[in-house]
């Protein structure tokens, strides 16, 4: 399936605490679009964080409410999505998001984001004491995933979230505007 012709959905895609869903908003608000975050409609499907999915039922079951979370944003254009760290691993799911919008990896080095998590105690998948090597373990095998998945690449490291987004901004209205998009 060809990419959806008309305002395509735009998606923020990278590692745990690199800031998604904080950009994700801010886009959404310039670009006047609607804004989904996918583990907040896993949180309210399930009514329980996260955290306690895993806990509760086991990834393997996150991942499934997450792939319908995925379907069910991207079932109308012209929305700003964010989605889960581990979504794009899933070659259903980048499919889908591929047919359907434009991705933006947002990146940033290891202790970058062990920085930005400081205050973050609810990523399963972060568990454990050392974090850095943690983070460091399945940021080297994700982020060629994420590179080749991604239509476009902000490297985070040093920037706000706002001037994230105004690089987002700039990007995507580039990028629809040589294709004559709106
Ligand atoms: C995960 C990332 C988390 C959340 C879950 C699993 C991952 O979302 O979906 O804890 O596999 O990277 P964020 O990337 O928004 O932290």
């Amino acid at each position: 399936m060809a990419r959806s012709p008309a305002h395509p959905n735009l998606v923020m895609i990278g590692f745990m605490g690199v800031g998604k869903t904080s950009v994700g908003r801010l886009v959404a608000q310039t670009l006047g679009r609607e804004f989904l975050d996918t583990d907040e409609m896993v949180e309210r499907r399930a009514r329980a964080s996260v955290g306690e999915v895993f806990r509760r039922d086991g990834e393997t079951v996150f991942r499934q409410l997450e792939a319908d979370a995925i379907k069910e944003a991207v079932a109308y254009p012209a929305r700003v999505v964010t989605v889960g760290g581990g979504a794009p691993l899933s070659v259903e799911n980048r499919t889908l998001l591929k047919q359907t919008g434009f991705l933006v990896y947002l990146r940033a080095k290891p202790e970058t984001l062990v920085k930005r998590l400081t205050h973050v105690h609810d990523r399963p998948l972060l568990a454990g004491a050392d974090r850095l090597s943690r983070v460091r373990d399945l940021l080297s095998a994700r982020d060629p995933v994420y590179e080749t998945a991604g239509d476009a690449l902000v490297d985070t490291d040093g920037i706000t979230a706002q001037e994230t987004a105004e690089q987002v901004v700039r990007w995507y209205r580039e990028r629809v505007g040589l294709v004559g998009l709106t």
